[in-house]
């Protein structure tokens, strides 16, 4: 029984041999496979020879019954080997009919699915189109919109523009009449102290008195309110001076002591000047009440 088991093994092996074979072989396979069987049968029956003579010897009739045995077990192996080159045969063909016919779904699948593709991109350009040529429309109504605003803005622009240009020549001629009697109303509105101007007229004290007739660098300044210029006696004035057309009246005596170069130019008078409104209000009230 050993020996049939390994003649049936060895034959169970081409059989799976030759379906190998014939799996990967696919059409030619099929006599490839009753080869392999053939040969399959032919390594059973030397096996089975073999087996024999190595079998008990001495005996001729198990000998022969063996043989006998290994012959049809070849014969069934061969048999089996080509019914399983057939069937795989069979399953190959079967199998590539199979693929064949799934390629085919396959390809029917795919072409849909790429049609369907196709379709949907060319829908998808069809959406960007008028996505774009809205997207342009609203662009140009925009660009319109800008363009009509940026008009109304500049002529909007161009009349408070005027308006303005209307109030700046207004103030600018308010501010000529303002300038005109700008001394008189900031003198005016100064409340000129006396006492406070006798202190400040320590600064002209170098060169004036406010004595009648008392002449020293400059002239008495008695009395000068009032006066015209370069009309005290016996004081010899430049000509700037008394040629000036000047009446020192409060408001000219305002702005000539704020820089008196300045007022009268080419005058002889070395004085910078009081900056201080007040003091010069004051400086004024105090040669008014001296002079009385
Ligand atoms: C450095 C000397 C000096 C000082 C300081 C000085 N003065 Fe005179 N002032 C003169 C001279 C000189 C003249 C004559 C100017 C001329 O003839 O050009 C004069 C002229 C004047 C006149 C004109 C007089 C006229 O009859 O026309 C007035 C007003 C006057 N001074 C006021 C003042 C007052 C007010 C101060 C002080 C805040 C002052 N001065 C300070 C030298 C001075």
């Amino acid at each position: 029984m050993r020996v049939l088991l390994n003649r049936t093994s060895g034959a169970a092996m081409a059989v799976l041999l030759a379906a190998t074979v014939t799996a990967c072989g696919g059409g030619e396979s099929s006599s490839d496979a009753e080869e392999s069987a053939a040969n399959a049968e032919a390594s059973a029956s030397d096996n089975a020879a073999d087996n024999t003579e190595d079998a008990v010897p001495g005996s001729m009739e198990e000998a022969e019954a063996a043989a006998e045995e290994a012959r049809d077990a070849a014969e069934a192996a061969g048999d089996a080997a080509s019914d399983a080159a057939n069937a795989a045969a069979d399953a190959a063909s079967d199998a590539a009919n199979a693929a064949a016919d799934a390629a085919g779904d396959a390809m029917d699948d795919a072409s849909q699915a790429a049609s369907d593709a196709a379709d949907a991109v060319r829908e998808e350009a069809e959406k960007m189109e008028d996505a774009a040529e809205d997207a342009a429309q609203g662009a140009a109504d925009q660009a319109e919109e800008a363009a009509a605003a940026m008009d109304e803005a500049v002529t909007e622009a161009a009349a408070s523009m005027g308006d303005a240009a209307e109030k700046t020549a207004n103030m600018t001629a308010g501010a000529s009449e303002a300038a005109a009697d700008g001394a008189s109303s900031v003198l005016a509105s100064l409340d000129g102290d006396a006492a406070a101007g006798k202190r400040v007229f320590v600064k002209c004290m170098a060169c004036h008195v406010v004595q009648e007739g008392q002449n020293r660098v400059g002239p008495s300044l008695y009395g000068i309110v009032g006066r015209e210029a370069g009309s005290v006696p016996g004081f010899n004035y430049s000509d700037a001076n008394k040629n000036s057309g000047i009446v020192w009246t409060e408001e000219v005596l305002f702005e000539y002591l704020e820089n008196p170069q300045e007022y009268i130019p080419g005058t002889r008078m070395i004085f910078p000047g009081l900056p201080s409104e007040q003091d010069r209000a004051d400086v004024i009230a105090y040669i008014k009440a001296e002079s009385q």
